[in-house]
Formats: structure tokens, sequence, C-alpha cells
């Protein structure tokens, strides 16, 4: 095959089982449903050999000024013959000069360093094969609250200032499929997190929290409960949640480097930190 017999055409609902085939391939737990959800929220490229799918690139525009890219798999006949720099390249072109983000695996990171993506930090999964029994102490006088559509207006306010760009779609999306957790205190959100189905099992994030005793409370309320099966987080080095992790029963399972294409989004300093990702494809 040479890459000039492929084509690069616009990834579809109609190429999801074959894509599913690929992220199988290289050991990724993505089920169709995860695919659509990730796809319906972004744009997708699919490369092509005639009819059958051999690569696959997906973005996410933040508003004008920040995009993520993920789920960029070259199939494992094809790879090391420029497929994944020609999916780049299409998907860099279409997201015009926003800001690029993205988390890269070691397969990924020689690809990505040339480039010129530089790294703005490291992202650690933990996972559980079943519910583990955590616990965490509540700051003083934080109550509990599942999430209602009501309160997606502030969530969303938050986490702009937690990520440093604003994530309104996402964050309705994983409400609509999943579930949401706060912790209130004085009357106002001191916490929020999002669980829902992903895998092999659940995924919990993105958690954001003014601070670390917030997040650990709403992070231990969905570790152990909530169906006993598998339950997944990735969350920043950054975030100190690493050891804690493990003590409560959730075992690494690798790490990715978080890396930017342009001026990387600057959170309010002042403001709540983001202790947990949606996934690391989605940031
Ligand atoms: C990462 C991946 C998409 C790369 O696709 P690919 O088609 O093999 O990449 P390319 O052939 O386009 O390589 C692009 C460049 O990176 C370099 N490169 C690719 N893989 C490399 C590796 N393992 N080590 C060193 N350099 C590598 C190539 O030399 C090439 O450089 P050049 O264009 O200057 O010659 C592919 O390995 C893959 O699907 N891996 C599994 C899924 C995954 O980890 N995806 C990344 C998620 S962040």
């Amino acid at each position: 095959m040479s890459v000039s017999a492929i084509a690069i055409v616009r990834l579809e609902e109609k190429h999801l089982a074959a894509a599913q085939v690929l992220s199988t391939a290289v050991n990724w737990p993505h089920r169709r449903q995860d695919w659509s959800f990730a796809l319906k929220l972004g744009r997708g490229l699919a490369a092509m050999d005639r009819d059958s799918l051999v690569g696959t690139i997906i973005w996410w525009p933040f508003g004008q000024h920040y995009a993520r890219f993920g789920m960029l798999i070259v199939s494992p006949s094809m790879q090391r013959r420029g497929l994944g720099r020609l999916l780049m390249e299409a998907a860099l072109r279409d997201a015009g000069d926003r800001t690029m983000l993205l988390n890269a695996t070691m397969e990924g990171l020689p690809l990505y360093e040339k480039f010129g993506y530089k790294p703005i930090g490291a992202v650690r999964q933990h996972q559980a094969a079943n519910a583990v029994p955590a616990s965490a102490p509540l700051p003083e006088g934080a109550s509990f609250k599942s999430m209602q559509e009501t309160d997606l207006d502030a969530v969303i306010a938050l986490d702009e200032q937690a990520a440093g760009f604003r994530r309104a779609e996402l964050l309705r999306a994983l409400k609509k499929i999943g579930e949401g957790l706060i912790l209130e205190q004085g009357g106002e959100i001191a916490a929020w997190s999002f669980l829902r189905r992903f895998g092999h099992g659940y995924v919990i994030g993105p958690v954001g929290a003014g601070g670390e005793m917030a997040a650990r409370a709403l992070i231990a309320r969905w570790i152990s409960g909530n169906g006993s099966e598998f339950r997944r987080i990735d969350v920043p080095l950054s975030s100190g949640l690493s050891p804690w992790l493990e003590d409560q029963g959730l075992g690494r399972a690798g790490e990715v480097v978080a890396m930017a294409l342009g001026e990387p989004p600057v959170p309010l300093a002042t403001g709540p930190r983001l202790f947990a990702l949606a996934n690391q494809g989605l940031g």
C-alpha cells in the first residue's frame, strides 16, 4: 500500500463498527457507544484504503480558541508509513488556528513532538475491576446533592475557571448519558463530578473542586457506589490524588503526557481545580 492510495474522508456513524475493531486492535476499551458519543461532540476524519477503514482521528472544538483531539489510531498493519501524520495534518487544517490539546500515549509521542507539541503535564489512569469500599471525610458543613439540569449553568461556569476554557457542550452531554454529583457548602457548589458508562464499566470524571478534600469525598462516593462493576479514573499527576487512589484499591493502569500546540489555556489562579478528566481523549 502506498499512502497516496489512501483517501481521507469525514468519519461518520456508518464507519463506527469498523472504528471499534480498530480501537480493540490497539487494546483500547471503547465500546461502539463510546465512539458514537465522541463523534457526535466533535468532527472526525477517516483514512480509507478503498472500502476499509485504516485510520481515525476526532477533534473537538472548544470555542474559537481551543480544540482537543483524540482517537488517533492507525491500523497496526499500516503503521509507520505516514498515515498518522496525514490524519493529524488534516485535523490541524480543520481546526484552524486554535490551540490544539491532546493526551499522548508513548506510541503517539514521537509523532506529536515532530509537529511541535510541547508537554504541559501528565495524566495517570487508575482502575479497579470492582467497586471498592472507599470513604473520605466531608469538608465541614458540606453535603452531597445529585446534580440537576438546573445546576448545569453553575457547574459549567466553575469548570471554565478550572479548565481555562468553556466546555458547556461536553458537560451537558455527559449529564445526559451519565450522572452528576455535587458537593454543596454554604449554599454554593464546592465540587462537581460525573460518572458514566465507558469501556469495561464506569468512568469517573470530570471532577472539579476548590480543594483536594472535596474532590476525594466525591470520588469516594463514585468508587464505592453505583453497581459493582469496573471503574476507572484519569487524574492529572498534579492533582496529588494518585497515592490516595492506590490506597483505595484503584491501581495504576498507565500514564499519558498532556501536550499543547500553541498557547495553553490558563485556569483562573484563584479558582477551583480539575482533579479528574472526562477521559484521556476528551480531556
Ligand atoms: C500513534 C500512531 C497513530 C502513529 O501512526 P503512524 O501511521 O504509525 O505514524 P506515522 O507513520 O505517520 O509517523 C509519523 C512520524 O512519527 C514517527 N514515528 C511514528 N511512530 C514512531 C515510533 N514508535 N518511534 C519513533 N518515531 C515514530 C515517524 O517516523 C514519522 O516521522 P516522519 O513523518 O518524520 O518520518 C500509531 O502508532 C497508533 O495507532 N498507535 C496506537 C494508538 C495510539 O497510541 N494512538 C495515539 C493516541 S495519543
